[in-house]
């Protein structure tokens, strides 16, 4: 294990900020629809638009080799993308070499399937998403998703010996009264809760307006019924985290729309296309896709310098905000 490796160039931004975090995308696709995530038609980008599994490899490494010391990988759905077995083992065996971890973010329906590769490449800890325990909401809420499956691969997570953190996007009127029992089955499960206010990204059929709820609201609601202590623990994300006394369950909230976090942001996102983001809540970008196809990594290198000059303070949400389709599947959350 060489822990200490110290980039040459790290990338520090305009503010002094360190970037030591990566979301990278490895597909637009998904085979859910979560309402306030998709349309329920979805046209999805052609494969030559998006890195092959040996660009995001040689992507990662120019990020490991400029400090970067934690990769998330999400989507769309991360494991529906094809190769995604031969993905994570090459990217686990940059842990302890520069790499500290390697997480993902995952609707689950894929676990059973995929839970134990995970683990044997390194990853230690995972995101599921879970808005709803039960199983007709459930399928109204992601539009066709079967709970017993997403059940079953939390349970072969568990299993195989990955942390779960349980992801819920607080819905007005679609599981508002569901995230009490939600937090005393995480705690009955051993799992944490991290409880996610609905952002303006994509474009979806609904208003989405309609099933925002703030969580100071929900935090509130649950303060009644739980004593929730305040904890100090910083992921260097967007989160604000409490124990939930005699449940054993750190409970998270995210609150994206208000940007009480951007100081001390450390992270950048990588769509699936190549496409890198300095904020969410920003369009500024770099397009890294046709450089690494024929630049190489002294023009891949330039490019994030750019990105890191102009990486926005902070960002701004307007509710009623839309961005095009190809940024909707990167998202600052769990995901
Ligand atoms: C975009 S998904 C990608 C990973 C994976 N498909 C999943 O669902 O976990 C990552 C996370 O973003 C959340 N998310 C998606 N769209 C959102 C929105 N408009 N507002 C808030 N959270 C959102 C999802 O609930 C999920 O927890
Ligand atoms: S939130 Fe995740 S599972 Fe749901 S549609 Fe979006 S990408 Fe798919």
């Amino acid at each position: 294990m060489s822990e200490r490796v110290i980039p040459s160039n790290p990338m520090i931004d305009s503010f002094g900020r360190r970037i030591t975090y990566v979301r990278l995308s490895v597909t637009d696709r998904c085979d859910l629809r979560c309402r306030y995530c998709m349309a329920e038609k979805m046209t999805f980008l052609p494969r030559k638009d998006v890195l092959s599994l040996e660009e995001m490899v040689a992507l990662a490494d120019i990020f490991i080799a400029r400090g970067v010391k934690r990769i998330r990988l999400t989507g769309g759905e991360p494991l529906v993308r094809k190769g995604i077995d031969e993905l994570v083992p090459q990217l686990g065996k940059r842990i302890g070499s520069g790499l500290h971890e390697l997480t993902l973010t995952t609707n689950g329906t894929q676990l059973p399937r995929y839970a134990s590769m995970l683990f044997e490449a390194g990853i230690r800890r995972i995101n599921v998403s879970l808005d709803s325990r039960q199983p007709e909401r459930f399928r109204h809420i992601t539009r066709r998703g079967d709970l017993g499956q997403v059940l079953a691969g939390i349970e072969a997570a568990a299993e195989a010996g990955l942390k779960v953190k349980i992801n819920m996007v607080a819905l007005k009127r679609l599981n508002e009264d569901e995230i009490g029992s939600m937090l005393r089955w995480c705690g009955s499960q051993g799992h944490d809760l991290t409880l996610i206010e609905t952002m303006p990204l994509g474009e979806v059929e609904e208003d989405r307006t309609e099933h925002y709820l703030p969580l100071s609201e929900v935090r509130e609601r649950l303060a009644r019924e739980f004593r929730l202590i305040p904890s100090l623990a910083r992921t260097g994300g967007p989160a604000r985290y409490y124990e939930v006394e005699g449940l054993g369950v750190r409970l998270g909230f995210i609150t994206p729309l208000t940007h009480n976090f951007c100081d001390g942001c450390n992270r950048i996102r990588v769509a699936a296309t190549g496409t890198v983001f300095g904020c969410l809540g920003h369009d500024q970008k770099v397009e890294l896709r046709d450089l690494l196809r024929t630049g190489g990594g002294g023009a891949v290198t330039r490019a994030l310098d750019e990105l890191l000059a102009g990486k926005p303070r902070g960002h701004q949400f307007r509710i009623e905000a839309a961005r095009p389709a190809v940024e909707r599947h990167m998202s600052v959350t769990g995901g």
